[in-house]
């Protein structure tokens, strides 16, 4: 049996080992996933001791990912693009390798949808970790542009600068219509939403919302009203980002996320 946990604060709430243990059982792995609480300062010793004991990989939640990615001795290109780590694997040297799966697990429910951003304008709203943690994934997927829009303008602006493709919306008047919406700020959660004129959210033929709940989310409830738009909500990220994380520890094939979604979406 391999031990696998995921870090975060708070955490009882994580649905993080229930998707891995479906994701076990469609290969017939033993596998043992708990959740592990701790606190900023304990953090790096938390994680030393984990892995110390034989742990054989972790995920990384909030407000850990950027403190993950400081403490690791290696990191994949997403990683550093993104500067901040949801998945630990330890190497045989004793060093630790972190990852980003945020990005690829966008990518991965995008694809299950039917949605190829290749050749397609992006409009990814927000500036945040979540936005900076899918962008390299977003732009490898050879869209015609990606054009950030932010509260702050100053922190999409900072964004846009870490890549060619990459716009920063400054004024909307530059920007007529775009193909697909990322909504990747936390606005749902203070029951907001984004300054975004209608006619992005009319004239896009898919609205993808980053965040997830058992209710249609304050943002798709509000684009549902204004457009006709294909929309989605992060469900289908979350468990794509785990994916891809297993993929990493295990050597496997990509798990089938479709019937894990399915389980999970009935619990919401
Ligand atoms: P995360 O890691 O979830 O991205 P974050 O780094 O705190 O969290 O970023 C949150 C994002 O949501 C930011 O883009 C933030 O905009 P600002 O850069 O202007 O702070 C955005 N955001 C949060 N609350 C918002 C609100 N009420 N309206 C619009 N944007 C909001």
């Amino acid at each position: 049996t391999r031990e696998f946990c995921v870090l975060g604060n708070p955490i009882a709430h994580s649905r993080s080992p229930q998707i891995h243990e479906l994701f076990a059982q469609q290969f017939e792995h033993n596998l043992c996933y708990r959740r592990q609480l701790a606190t900023v300062d304990r953090f790096s010793r938390v994680v030393a001791g984990l892995f110390r004991q034989g742990l054989a990989g972790a995920n990384v939640t909030v407000p850990f990912k950027v403190q993950a990615y400081q403490l690791v001795t290696r990191t994949t290109a997403e990683a550093s693009f993104a500067r901040a780590v949801n998945t630990l694997i330890p190497q045989r040297d004793g060093g630790l390798l972190g990852a980003n799966t945020d990005g690829k697990g966008l990518l991965y429910d995008l694809k299950r949808q039917g949605v190829d951003l290749s050749g397609c304008k992006v409009l990814l709203i927000g500036a945040g970790g979540a936005a900076r943690g899918v962008l390299k994934n977003l732009l490898d997927a050879k869209p015609e542009g990606i054009w950030i829009y932010n509260r702050t303008t100053a922190n999409a602006r900072a964004l846009s600068e870490l890549s060619t493709g990459v716009h920063c919306v400054e004024s909307w008047s530059s920007l007529a219509a775009v193909d697909v919406v990322i909504n990747a700020t936390s606005a749902s959660l203070f029951g907001q939403l984004p300054d975004v004129p209608e006619r992005m959210y009319r004239h896009a033929e898919f609205i993808y919302d980053m965040v997830y709940g058992a209710e249609l989310t304050g943002f798709l409830k509000h684009v549902q009203q204004v457009s006709d738009a294909r929309c989605s909500d992060g469900l289908g990220m979350l468990v794509g980002q785990a994916a891809e994380s297993y993929r990493l520890w295990w050597g496997s094939e990509l798990p089938r996320i479709e019937p894990v979604i399915r389980v999970l979406r009935q619990q919401l």
